[in-house]
């Protein structure tokens, strides 16, 4: 039996909870097939922990999530937190883990699976081939910068600030780099370069580190431009880097070439292996509780854990490989069903997956 790997569970609000149940039920069958040994422990985050303990993310939750290898997200917050003062929201509680947790660099991978073509708003032919990686700053930029607001004669004035410094662009710009060697070796580096101090840095940054990795082939890429090209040319993208706004925006149109958000997974890594994984989806709080939702984001978040923090390749995959097997039977979840197919619960979709896990 392998070394047991300790997993913080945090499910969260709306359909969380459900799509994160699956999830755990795929690493209790990769444990059986691949011999494998995972002990979670659940914590409360988000509307539910601000319901529970007075604040989005309680210190016992940031000890569970640090005394764990990996930890599992399922999605926060809701109608009935929105009107919260800023520190009662469940968003902050998120942004305060990635902080806490120093998780600085956000992957989100893009993959139209040939079968769910038809479940894109955007022409198959220009959908072929679609395999692209966002990776994005996390814990840095406008996000995280000095936020006020203060009196002036033309009444209220609101100030975020964007800052970055050479380090942070420095480490993200390497997982990139090293992200993009692993795959077809191209990176778009995507700033805003003719108008942003913070931008001009970034890219400057980016052309020194470019000069440690010879063979990728990097290009410097506007961010309108980079929103306009996504729609374009999708599959001529491999890896694309940049700062935490735009990449939260550009992960959005990136999730929407594949038909459905209810697809996308995610990792947030910071220098060792430790990692947060979880589905790009929100809390979705209108189907929540209905079985409607679709696990699949989380289940594959749960493959890149495997991978990434436990260098279980082989049960990554596995995974993997059930998905596209389920997927390619004709087997869908409403929100990719198109009108074809049947529309499966969360939990039917699960257990079909978990069926077709094997060696
Ligand atoms: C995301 C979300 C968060 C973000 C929000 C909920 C704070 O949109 O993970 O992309 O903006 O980072
Ligand atoms: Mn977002």
């Amino acid at each position: 039996m392998a070394e047991t790997k300790k997993i913080a569970v945090i499910a969260g609000d709306g359909i969380g909870p459900e799509v994160v149940a699956e999830a755990e039920k795929v690493l209790q069958k990769v444990g059986e097939v691949f011999g494998y040994s995972f002990e979670t422990e659940h914590a409360l985050f988000g509307g539910i922990a601000i319901d529970e303990k007075g604040t989005p993310l309680p210190q016992e939750t940031l000890d569970v999530c640090k005394r764990a290898d990996a930890v599992l997200l399922g999605a926060v917050g809701g109608p009935k937190w929105d009107n919260n003062p800023k520190e009662l929201r469940p968003e902050t509680g998120l942004l305060g883990i990635r902080k806490e947790l120093g998780l600085f660099s956000n992957l989100r991978p893009a993959v139209v699976f040939d079968c769910l073509k038809d479940a894109s708003t955007l022409k198959p032919e220009v959908l072929e081939g679609t395999d692209l990686m966002v990776v994005r700053e996390l814990t840095g930029g406008i996000y995280f910068g000095e936020k006020f607001r203060r009196e002036t004669e033309h009444g209220q004035e609101a100030v975020d600030t964007c800052a970055y410094n050479v380090t942070e662009v420095e480490r993200i710009a390497r997982q990139a780099f090293d992200i993009a060697m692993k795959r077809r070796k191209k990176l778009a580096s995507v700033d805003k370069a003719n108008v942003l101090e913070t931008s001009r840095l970034w890219r400057e940054t980016v052309i020194r580190v470019a000069e440690e990795y010879p063979e990728v082939e990097l290009e410097h890429v506007l961010v309108d431009n980079c929103a306009m090209q996504l729609l374009r040319r999708p599959s001529s993208f491999d890896v694309i880097v940049t700062e935490n706004m735009f990449g939260d925006i550009l992960s959005d149109e990136a999730a929407m070439l594949t038909g459905s958000i209810g697809m996308l997974a995610s990792a947030s890594l910071g220098e060792g292996s430790y990692g947060l994984y979880e589905p790009v989806h929100g809390s979705a709080p209108d189907i929540a509780g209905q079985g409607l939702a679709n696990p699949i984001a989380t289940i594959l978040s749960t493959a890149l854990m495997l991978r990434l923090t436990f260098g279980y390749g082989e049960a990554a995959d596995a995974i993997e490989r059930a998905v596209a097997e389920v997927l390619d039977a004709g087997h869908r979840t409403s929100d990719i069903a198109a009108g074809r197919g049947d529309s499966l619960s969360t939990t039917q979709m699960g257990e079909l997956i978990l069926n077709a896990i094997r060696k």
